[in-house]
């Protein structure tokens, strides 16, 4: 597909008014992408695990106007409260997507949106906020043409989502999604994520993500930033060969159910990407000193007692803990005992792999 197929067709319909809500996920990348060309394509393919409990609920009223207006006319809520300093992403987002959603000048909108996450808890609200506003604004078009095929408002719902932060296409649909055209992937795109198609075995079907909550506060450094810096980087083509490869690795790895090298890929994957933002010019650090406490405590406590437990990091400070279901019990023990120390005000949020963003009926 070509950015030319999520043009859209003529409408058949004429929609007045009404209301429309989508809870989307957040998701954890185990292969990261960190690094973009123009219009948001990324410079290497990613994966990640979908989240359940971490998602932005968003409703969209729409009503029709007379005449369509010159700017973008919609007001903001967050969590019950008119958000000015919101609108300016949000507008950057409808002009991006505004040639594939042509009709967006002719309503008046209002946004409603709530995270299930606390605001400050440094968890980026990007990909579940982008993904939740796409498929809400999907769905209006699907009212505007009804006879939309679902696999193709997905795929463009995450087109849309994507256009407003990267990562958020690989919140909309499957508990695996791959963004980024891969060649042993052959429904990979660089334009939408797709679900991971390949055999999955079932350690990973329910696999658990504890977030430690090191530093809620904002970042120094904006991921955009971040992956700007990658332009020039001096380690930027070999990283992103290494990219490709370690999908490969992980593609092998989610059928054999091998956790030894998935725990390896995915700490490498973190390491890789905090080294990249520590080598780039100028150079920064997002980790924090309990970061460091928090990885080498998870070393120590998997050489000790052979648990399977393995971390990954956003572009921050934040921790994810990853391990499977069965050893969820004791491991959760150790987390509360040994880990929660390190995190600031001892915040820690319990996750798992979910299955994606699911309409709410208003
Ligand atoms: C480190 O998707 O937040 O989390 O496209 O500029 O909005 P923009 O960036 P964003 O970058 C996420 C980077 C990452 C890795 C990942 O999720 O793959």
């Amino acid at each position: 597909m070509t950015e030319k197929d999520f043009l859209p067709q003529p409408y058949t319909k004429v929609v007045n008014k009404g209301s429309i809500t989508w809870q989307a996920p957040s998701n954890i990348a185990l292969v990261k992408y960190w690094g973009k060309k123009e219009h948001q394509i990324p410079a290497n393919p990613s994966v990640s695990f979908t989240l359940n409990n971490c998602k932005t609920t968003t409703t969209l009223n729409y009503e029709k106007k007379k005449s369509p207006s010159q700017d973008f006319d919609f007001e903001l809520y967050f969590e019950g409260k008119i958000k000015e300093d919101f609108k300016p992403k949000i507008t950057t987002f409808f002009k991006r997507i505004e040639h594939y959603c042509p009709f967006l000048k002719e309503y008046h909108l209002t946004i409603k949106t709530e995270n299930s996450f606390p605001h400050s808890s440094g968890i980026a609200s990007s990909a579940s906020g982008m993904s939740a506003l796409a498929l809400c604004v999907m769905s209006l078009e699907k009212e505007l043409d009804p006879g939309m095929a679902e696999e193709f408002f997905n795929r463009k719902a995450s087109f849309l989502a994507r256009l407003g932060s990267g990562s958020a296409c690989r919140s909309i649909k499957g508990k695996i999604v791959v963004w980024g055209k891969h060649d042993g992937i052959a429904s990979s795109s660089d334009l939408f994520g797709v679900e991971y198609p390949g055999k999955v075995h079932e350690i990973f079907h329910n696999y658990q993500d504890t977030i430690l909550l090191v530093d809620k506060g904002t970042k120094q450094v904006s991921s955009s930033v971040g992956h700007n810096l990658m332009h020039g980087h001096p380690f930027a083509e070999a990283r992103f060969k290494q990219a490709h490869k370690n999908l490969e690795a992980l593609t092998n790895v989610f059928q054999t159910g091998d956790l030894d090298d998935f725990m390896e890929l995915v700490e490498s994957e973190a390491l890789t990407l905090h080294s990249m933002m520590m080598s780039s010019r100028p150079y920064f650090i997002l980790m924090k000193p309990n970061t460091l406490e928090i990885i080498n405590k998870i070393w120590e406590y998997r050489e000790r007692t052979g648990m399977p437990i393995c971390f990954t990091l956003d572009a921050g400070a934040n921790v994810h803990v990853l391990y499977p279901e069965k050893h969820s019990e004791i491991i959760l023990e150790f987390i509360k005992n040994e880990l929660v120390a390190y995190c600031e005000n001892e915040q820690y949020l319990c996750d798992r792999i979910g299955d994606g963003a699911r309409r709410i009926e208003n």
